[in-house]
């Protein structure tokens, strides 16, 4: 007989439930428009690279509305909007990183133009953002999501190293935004791309590229 690791275990639950979720129509999801972002604030960039670094271990408290309008405005928001412009730059301004955000009630995709999180899941998919034990707990987990069809008729080598070096750039944005607010934050590799991308509906030609977590710093 075949035994389910505890994990497997946990991730099938997590998948029913989100399952009877939406069979039922149990929640429903609602836009959210972000405050105007702080940008003008923060502490001065040398002060936030000496003190950008991982962390693992996050307090469960929410992140406040400004909080995750600053954060989300930092990783990629439009900072130029006559060009439509962005905080991260991007191969050929392709602009093809998704960053979508779970948290407990649900899971929202980042929209930069409208500065809102527009409905995607209902319900709590945190804990299928990744395999360590925090991503359930802490309060936002970032997934950057490529879309390959905007990228044209690239060779494939070519679309996969310009997402990861497009991510990268986004992720290191987030880094320095926690560093200058007091936040915990680490990027991921480790994920269940298969399961995650399920969970998350994603089309074909979209693939999950990393995760990061971010919230206050357990005391
Ligand atoms: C592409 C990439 C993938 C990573 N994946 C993970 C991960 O899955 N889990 C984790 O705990 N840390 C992960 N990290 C964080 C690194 O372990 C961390 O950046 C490294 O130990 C250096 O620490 P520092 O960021 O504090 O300088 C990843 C970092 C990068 C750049």
């Amino acid at each position: 007989m075949r035994i389910s690791s505890p994990n497997s275990v946990r991730i099938s639950i997590i998948a029913l439930i989100l399952l009877l979720c939406s069979a039922t129509g149990a929640q429903e999801l609602q836009k959210i428009v972000l405050p105007v972002p702080d940008t003008q604030g923060g502490m001065p960039l040398m002060r936030a690279l000496a003190l950008r670094s991982t962390s693992r271990s996050f307090d469960a408290k929410e992140l406040p509305p400004q909080v995750l309008s600053d954060l989300l405005w930092a990783a990629t928001g439009i900072n130029r909007p006559e060009a439509g412009k962005r905080t991260a730059p991007t191969a050929r301004n392709l602009q093809e990183i998704d960053v979508y955000v779970a948290m407990a009630g649900g899971l929202y995709l980042y929209d930069p133009k409208g500065h809102a999180l527009l409905p995607v899941v209902a319900g709590d998919i945190r804990a299928l953002t990744g395999r360590q034990e925090f991503v359930a707990e802490a309060p936002v987990n970032l997934v950057f999501v490529a879309d390959y069809a905007r990228m044209g008729d690239a060779a494939d080598e070519i679309k996969k190293f310009y997402a990861a070096t497009d991510t990268g750039f986004i992720s290191q944005n987030v880094y320095l935004y926690c560093a200058s607010a007091g936040l915990a934050t680490v990027v991921r590799g480790s994920v269940d791309r298969e399961a995650l991308a399920k969970a998350m509906g994603l089309r074909p030609g979209q693939a999950i590229i990393l995760a990061q977590t971010v919230g206050y710093p357990k005391e």
